[in-house]
């Protein structure tokens, strides 16, 4: 298992940009000349031989152009491990979902659909597999749960939280509800079965803004992110919808990093950079962006942009797939690392495809989940109408 920080190691010295930086663990080099073009790959790996494997897992070792935390320290046993993985899952019936946030190995190993937590929700539903491994967190394993009930879910991450999903509870949503009787109570995915049960409507970053804008009352309260109940509130002066939103004060670890004065410096630096951010970043830095959007929705508006230099304010595993599936554009900064989610390794993906421990089993009580379901089934309506 690979060592995880103590603590978010956020924006360190080590950079060519002094103002946004890769962070230690990562000492990701943003820079065009990198070898990482020979690492444009596929997907998913399956079809790819070892001998394809390893040169390209050792591409990104030589080049440290990819998270470093993933460095392979020995790639035959990483192939190895690759191999037996996609090996287990045609065995066990199972697919795995990946978060853009893990590991490389996990993404372009043995992943078989990587995007934000929207997208893998509805991969969930919709794949044919009886058993899901979901790289990712628990919130993500338990959102996979409440809506198949029947399938078998796994989450291999041994930190498996998230600062959002820990920081209120079934209780405090009670509470709430009691202090303010005629609110709609909105909570993000980022939150255990037992808040979603208590909630009326999901959101996810990707579609937030849709979903509380359909929502017939004008009485909000959303929880619990407070950056996410902020931005809305402010995207909503904007475009004339009128609605009382109330909201909780929970926070991103790793995306209430970024300020708005490391923003201007970076600006002052790189003039024509565009400046691309996740909604849990502080409200006055995503009012100075040109767009702000899901980990996917971050992904596509790369994708079809012309800009060749992006500022890019999430967790450094999009900046990985962007080195990796991109090269041609340059991030002009920032990594700041979810220690949660990169606690997911394949050694963790193949205990819980052989002999997963009873931690490794996504369970959520019947009657809980009938309730969450109600919750998350109202954000579709909402997000699709
Ligand atoms: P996305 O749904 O945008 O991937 O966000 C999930 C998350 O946890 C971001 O920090
Ligand atoms: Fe949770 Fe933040 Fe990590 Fe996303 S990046 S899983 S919100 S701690």
């Amino acid at each position: 298992m690979p060592v995880i920080p103590a603590a978010n190691a956020g924006i360190s010295e080590i950079t060519s940009n002094p103002v946004f930086s890769p962070c230690k663990i990562c000492l990701l080099e943003y820079t065009e000349k990198s070898l990482l073009r020979m690492l444009i790959m596929p997907k998913v790996s399956t079809n790819l031989s070892p001998k394809e494997l390893m040169q390209r897992l050792l591409a990104i070792q030589k080049e440290r152009g990819i998270c470093f935390h993933s460095l392979i320290k020995n790639a035959d046993e990483t192939i190895r491990k690759i191999n037996e993985i996609n090996r287990l899952k045609k065995e066990k019936n199972a697919v795995i979902l990946a978060h853009t946030y893990v590991i490389p190995e996990i993404i372009y190993g043995v992943g078989d659909f990587v995007g934000d937590s929207y997208a893998l929700s509805k991969n969930a539903k919709e794949s044919p597999q009886t058993t899901i491994v979901f790289a990712a967190v628990r919130f993500m394993g338990e959102t996979a749960k409440i809506i198949c009930p029947d399938k078998q879910v796994l989450v291999p991450g041994i930190e498996d939280g998230c600062t959002l999903a820990d920081c209120i509870n079934q209780n405090d949503v009670i509470s709430l509800r009691k202090k303010y009787p005629n609110y709609t109570f909105v909570c993000y995915i980022n939150t255990t079965a037992e808040v979603k049960a208590e909630c009326d409507v999901c959101v996810t970053s990707a579609n937030v803004n849709k979903v509380v804008a359909n929502i017939p009352s004008d009485k909000i309260y959303f929880l619990p992110d407070k950056m996410m109940g902020q931005n809305l509130i402010a995207d909503f002066k904007k475009n004339g919808i009128k609605k009382d939103i109330k909201y909780f004060n929970g926070t991103c670890y790793v995306h209430e990093e970024y300020t708005l004065k490391q923003l201007l410096e970076t600006k002052k630096k790189f003039p024509n950079a565009k400046v691309i951010a996740h909604p849990e970043c502080l409200p006055e830095v995503c009012e100075k962006c040109d767009f702000v959007g899901s980990t996917s929705q971050l992904y596509n508006y790369i994708k079809a942009s012309t800009d060749k230099e992006i500022l890019l304010l999430t967790e450094c595993g999009l900046a990985s797939r962007i080195k990796m599936e991109f090269p041609d554009k340059k991030i002009v900064g920032t990594c700041t690392f979810c220690k949660y989610m990169k606690s997911n390794t394949l050694d963790d993906i193949l205990r819980v495809l052989t002999k997963p421990l009873k931690r490794d089993i996504v369970t959520v009580d019947e009657k809980v989940r009938v309730r969450a379901l109600k919750c998350i089934e109202a954000m579709f309506k909402y997000a699709e109408q």
